[in-house]
């Protein structure tokens, strides 16, 4: 099977400069999920149709798997699939999708695509292709081929809406066979009437695509080529057209506008977190998640309101997420817990640490075992081992922190010279005195205490002592300036 994806769209109702396909839901251009439904069907070639801002989408959406043809200027979907044409081969199956109906899942695709081939002939020409390779002819292949052309039929994803406005509308004969298609704006008032409309997704052979789009014509309310044309012509040919329903309406929906958009995101986040609740996990509110990328839990997580996952994400048995978290590419062990408006990014902890309020781990932190990082700590590119604690405002760049370390309130690394990176190493069973400024690079031995407020610029012993402090001193007569008059 070959897919074509129609994805020339201007889609001017967006008012974005970013191309309608780009558009992000859950944190992936419309176009990628597309993709992505495509390539769990096994498809072979995928050719992508692109018109406008469409090397945007080239240079963000590449990969080797894909081929790209131009559509400008854009005449219609039957122009738009006309220019996939050269890049299909007679003999294949052609899937048409849209690159901004993102939803479309892979089981209606597998049994839309399967309603449109003959299954034994199906059967048949891949024990051909098995033989003739055995064989070292091709002979078996051609003449199955041959059948399957004239065999092939035409299946239409159509579904029945309340209000079927702007869909083009599927007309049946007295017994219930398919006609064809008329676009709303070229339908008379009964035709309007009709309930089942075109999704716009079908499946095809390529060589008879290739026929009927060569034979469309324009001569329409809108002066378009439209792709929906061919199933008159189809009718004409005998072809037998079978139609299919999705699982679900909203795999048909496309985005035409933000609105749009932000409602299929909902049925998307929706889905995601009845998989999630299927699964076990706890979710306060489902309708307050949103989950862009993936998301596995063990058993026994609980998640509070308004968090947001991005990336990969992976939370052990009996983890909890507090309210207003973030996460994004995030491995929690088991019975990790952390608390409301943390924000934590590619991070790895081990079982047990306490996390938050109002935490910040960057790229790089790695925690050990039963860790506590507290309020307003930013920890980046650093690993901290089992049992240690940065309860309180502090921040640790660039440092390795050994086990039961106690890093007191408003310690910082001082890792940056403003050139250069430098790293701190912290041994452990060190005690790291509040307001301490460790300047790297700089070690601190294994048992060291330092004192408050220390500026530490050279080693720090283990076992010892190490303290930097002005002396104190208390001056009596001292009075506090007065207002000048
Ligand atoms: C089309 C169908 C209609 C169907 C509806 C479903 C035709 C003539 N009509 O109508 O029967 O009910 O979709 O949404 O096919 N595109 C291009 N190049 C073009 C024109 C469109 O790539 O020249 C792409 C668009 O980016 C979009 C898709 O084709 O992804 C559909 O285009 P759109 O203009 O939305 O089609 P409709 O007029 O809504
Ligand atoms: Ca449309």
């Amino acid at each position: 099977m070959e897919v074509v994806i129609l994805a020339a769209g201007m889609g001017k109702r967006m008012r974005s400069a970013l191309p309608k396909v780009l558009q992000p839901l859950a944190g992936r251009p419309l176009l990628a999920h597309v993709l992505a439904s495509v390539r769990a069907l096994g498809a072979g070639r995928i050719c992508v149709v692109y018109g406008h801002g469409g090397e945007t989408v080239r240079a963000r959406l590449d990969a080797p798997d894909l081929v790209w043809a131009e559509q400008s200027p854009q005449l219609g979907t039957g122009h738009a699939v006309q220019q996939a044409l050269p890049q299909l081969s007679d003999g294949e199956q052609a899937l048409v999708l849209y690159g901004d109906v993102p939803l479309i899942g892979v089981p209606t695709l597998t049994r839309l695509s399967e309603a449109a081939v003959d299954t034994q002939l199906a059967e048949l020409a891949s024990m051909t292709v098995e033989l003739d390779a055995f064989f070292g002819t091709q002979v078996g292949t051609h003449a199955v081929t041959k059948l399957m052309r004239t065999q092939a039929k035409l299946a239409l994803l159509t579904v029945e809406l309340d209000d079927p406005t702007g869909y083009g509308r599927i007309l049946r004969d007295a017994s219930g066979r398919v006609t064809r298609i008329v676009e709303e704006k070229d339908a008379t008032h009964a035709e309007r009437r009709v309930r089942e409309v075109n999704t716009g997704i079908l499946s095809a052979p390529v060589a008879r695509l290739r026929d009927w789009l060569g034979r469309i014509g324009n001569h329409n309310a809108q002066g378009e080529y439209y792709l929906t044309d061919i199933i008159a012509l189809a009718v004409a040919d005998g072809v037998e057209i079978v139609t299919v329903s999705p699982a679900t309406v909203a795999e048909t929906l496309g985005v035409n506008s933000k609105a749009q958009l932000a409602s299929l995101e909902r049925v998307y986040q929706a889905s995601i977190a009845d998989q999630l609740l299927d699964k076990g996990v706890t979710l306060i509110d489902p309708a307050r998640l949103d989950v862009r990328g993936e998301l596995v839990c063990g058993r026994d997580v609980e998640i509070d309101v308004n968090c947001v996952f991005e990336g990969r994400v992976e939370l052990g048995d009996g983890v909890s997420i507090g309210a207003n978290c973030v996460l994004r590419d995030v491995h929690l062990g088991a019975g990790t817990r952390v608390a409301p408006f943390s924000h934590l990014d590619s991070t790895r902890t081990g079982e047990a640490c306490a996390i938050g309020p109002y935490a910040r781990t960057r790229p790089g932190t790695v925690l050990g075992n039963g860790v506590h990082v507290g309020n307003f700590v930013e920890i980046k590119n650093s690993k901290v081992a089992d049992q240690s604690k940065a309860n309180h405002l502090a921040y640790v760049g660039d440092a390795d922190v050994g086990e039961r370390v106690n890093i007191g309130a408003g310690t910082i690394t001082c890792n940056y010279d403003g050139v250069n990176k430098f790293r701190t190493v912290i041994e452990d069973d060190a005690f790291i005195g509040s307001d301490t400024q460790l300047v790297a690079p700089v070690r601190v031995g294994r048992g060291a205490t330092l004192g408050a407020g220390t500026t530490l610029t050279r080693d720090a012993p283990p076992d010892a002592l190490t303290v930097s402090r002005s002396p104190l001193q208390s001056i009596a007569r001292w009075r506090r300036p007065v207002k000048q008059a």
